[in-house]
């Protein structure tokens, strides 16, 4: 399949063949291509947790209110952003950078281009990224809010603004598994219509991760697979071109 006949393959499915499994490798390979997603300062604050035992499936279904793209699932994929990791990937980040940048760059460059790099990973990120009670984002807002006065400045800075560059993040992330998936004739379905505590719970998630969604995957199985045509409303409606 080529990119387009890969895209228009994807649909939801929300009934699955329960008696074909799918090759838990080429999934694991699939979560693999997803991490290429463009994300965020490259701060891949994601985590994927591929699930395959038949138990924990079923109980990721009660989670997700019985739903049959769950319940009927070969295996899920819960894709958590992880906002508490900002420090240990900042660190990750800066050291590769630092050696990048002297396989990379012109030498006379790597000065300027390292110190750069440390004032992006070492000081801004832990900045953005720090949360206490809401107050630290309200101080970044306050802060950002009075330069933009004056010159163009990022705003969204608050704690919550910051939960919506993870998820944002994660998402893209998501997408790059679910194409990766149908380019292997495999099915998924997002699913967000999830009670997030539970899901915590069963995946023994620290406080500070969130579930961004579930991917389901399987295999589809007869013509009520996926909800009719699909519908997308018209292009003219959505498309602006200034
Ligand atoms: C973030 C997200 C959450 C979704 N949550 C659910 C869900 O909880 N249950 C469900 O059946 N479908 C869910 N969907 C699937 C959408 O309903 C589906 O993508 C949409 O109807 C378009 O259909 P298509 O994917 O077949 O093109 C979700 C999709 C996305 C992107």
């Amino acid at each position: 399949m080529n990119l387009e006949a890969v895209l228009n393959y994807r649909r939801s499915v929300r009934n699955y063949q329960t008696d074909n499994n799918l090759d838990t490798e080429k999934v694991k390979h699939c979560l693999e291509m997803a991490t290429l997603a463009p994300n965020s300062s490259n701060m891949q604050l994601w985590e994927f947790y591929h699930i395959t035992d038949k138990e924990l499936i079923q109980k990721m279904a009660h989670a997700s209110l019985s739903q049959n793209a769950v319940g009927t699932a070969n295996q899920l994929v819960v894709f958590v952003t992880r906002r508490d990791l900002f420090r240990s990937r900042a660190k990750k980040i800066l050291e590769y950078n630092r050696e990048n940048i002297k396989r990379n760059s012109p030498t006379d460059s790597h000065a300027r281009r390292i110190k750069k790099s440390e004032t992006y990973y070492g000081t801004l990120m832990p900045l953005v990224y720090a949360r206490f009670f809401g107050l630290l984002g309200l101080f970044r807002k306050i802060v950002t809010v009075s330069v933009s006065l004056f010159r163009p400045m990022i705003t969204d800075v608050s704690e919550c603004d910051q939960r919506v560059v993870v998820h944002k993040s994660c998402a893209l992330a998501a997408q790059t598994f679910m194409i990766a998936m149908a380019n292997e004739s495999y099915d998924t379905c997002a699913v967000e219509g999830l009670d997030s505590r539970r899901v915590k719970r069963l995946l023994h998630l620290p406080s500070g991760a969130e579930v961004n969604m579930i991917i389901s995957c399987g295999i589809r199985k007869g013509n009520n697979a996926v909800h009719g045509e699909r519908y997308r409303v018209p292009f003219d409606e959505v498309y602006k071109n200034i």
